[in-house]
Parts: C-alpha cells; sequence; structure tokens
C-alpha cells in the first residue's frame, strides 16, 4: 500500500483547513507533555510557519527526563516541570498546574502526549478549552496503548483524534480525526510512526478549529 494512500485517507477524513479560519488574536497556548513532545514540535512548527495563529506561553512536563522540555527550551518556550510523584493527590497536583497556567496567561491547553488522568480541578477551570490528541480513532482503543490495542484487534484502518476533553477518559467531543492504514508486517512503533505524522498535521488545525467554533459561540451570544 503507497504512502499517498495513507494521506489521501487522512485528508478525505480531515480536509486541510488554511489559517485564515485562525481567529485574528493570537491564542495563548499551555501545552502539556510527559514524552518525547514531538507533538510540541508540531505546534511550534505551525505557528512560525503562519499556519495557526498562536503563541505558546509554557510547556508544563511532568517526567524529569521528558525530551518536549529539551524541544521546548531550543523553541525558547519556558518549561516547567511538575511532577506528580511530588503531590498527595491528583486533585493537589492538578491546583499546581491550574496555578500555573494561569500564571503563564494560558487560555487553551494542549494535551500533547500527557499521559496522566485529569481530575474536575483542571477540567472545570479551563472549561471547554482543554484539547486532547490520541493515536486511534475514537471511540475505539481508549486509555493507555492505544496503538497495541489495535494491532490486537486486528483492525485494518486506526489513525488519531483530537477532541475536546471532557471528564470521562478520551471521551469528548471529537474536533478532527486521521485515518491511517494498518499494515500487514506492521509492529506498534512503525504503525504509531505513521500515525505521528497524521498527528503533527492535525493538531495544529484542530487547535484553530476549536477557537474558531469557540468564537462563533461567543459571538452568537
Ligand atoms: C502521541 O502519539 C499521542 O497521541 C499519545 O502520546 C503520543 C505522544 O507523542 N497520547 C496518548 O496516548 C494520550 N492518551 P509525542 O510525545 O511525540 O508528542
Amino acid at each position: 500500500m503507497s504512502k499517498n494512500f495513507t494521506l489521501d485517507t487522512a485528508s478525505l477524513i480531515s480536509p486541510d483547513i488554511s489559517s485564515n479560519h485562525t481567529p485574528s488574536t493570537p491564542l495563548k497556548l499551555g501545552i502539556m507533555a510527559s514524552g518525547n513532545g514531538s507533538n510540541f514540535e508540531a505546534v511550534a512548527q505551525a505557528i512560525q510557519a503562519g499556519q495557526l495563529n498562536a503563541q505558546i506561553q509554557v510547556l508544563i512536563y511532568n517526567n524529569p527526563e521528558a525530551k518536549a522540555a529539551v524541544r521546548a527550551t531550543n523553541w525558547g518556550v519556558e518549561a516547567v516541570l511538575l511532577n506528580h510523584r511530588d503531590y498527595k493527590s491528583r486533585a493537589k497536583f492538578d491546583g499546581q498546574v491550574v496555578q500555573t497556567l494561569q500564571q503563564y496567561d494560558v487560555e487553551w491547553v494542549i494535551l500533547a502526549g500527557w499521559m496522566r488522568l485529569l481530575t474536575p480541578v483542571l477540567i472545570d477551570a479551563f472549561a471547554d478549552k482543554i484539547i486532547n490528541i490520541h493515536p486511534s480513532l475514537l471511540p475505539s482503543f481508549k486509555g493507555i496503548h492505544a496503538v497495541e490495542q489495535a494491532l490486537a484487534a486486528g483492525v485494518k484502518i486506526t489513525g488519531c483524534t483530537v477532541h475536546l476533553v471532557c471528564l470521562e477518559v478520551d471521551s469528548g467531543p471529537i474536533l478532527m480525526q486521521a485515518a491511517v492504514p494498518v499494515l500487514p508486517d506492521d509492529t506498534a512503533e512503525t504503525l504509531h510512526a505513521r500515525i505521528q505524522i497524521q498527528e503533527h498535521r492535525i493538531l495544529p488545525q484542530a487547535i484553530a478549529l476549536a477557537a474558531q467554533r469557540q468564537l462563533q459561540l461567543t459571538s452568537k451570544g
């Protein structure tokens, strides 16, 4: 199966939206990541390329060794380590996350590989303004190891989803999805790598779309 098939399928489901869908005031983003941070990088690149009218106010990361922190520093973005292991409860941890996001004047929260469950403390503080990226076509394969789950289920098409976050895990309103065929010899690594190509494409677009929808809702009063 050719690489083109992947891209064609993806664009049928998530057609490219142009930058004129982005509101004129730059969106103030707070990105949260636990690991590699390639989605952080994709958002930063989209901003630099003028495809997303936004600025990254801060990166919050929870694992001291997360490569996302190095990427943020390279982009001149402040990286704040909040290690969940230092907090007595999820709610207390999220309280500190909220305080940090507010301190950096964040408007939209982007979960870009954030591998922690959220409590109402965070969800209510940024109601309808938290966006998550997940490596499956939700509602299939929620939770951890989504790529491995798809392989184990034997599906022929999987992909990624960008959605608004609600209390139930991986369940909020879907903003964008992209499909990726599963190839016969795929491993979790090879499949995830192709899914990530689509993640990097749709995450910046979905952020713009969410902001545009919010703007329309607000202007309708
Ligand atoms: C991404 O594939 C993202 O979809 C996934 O973690 C990866 C982070 O990659 N998120 C989840 O599984 C959340 N349930 P990155 O650190 O290279 O951006």
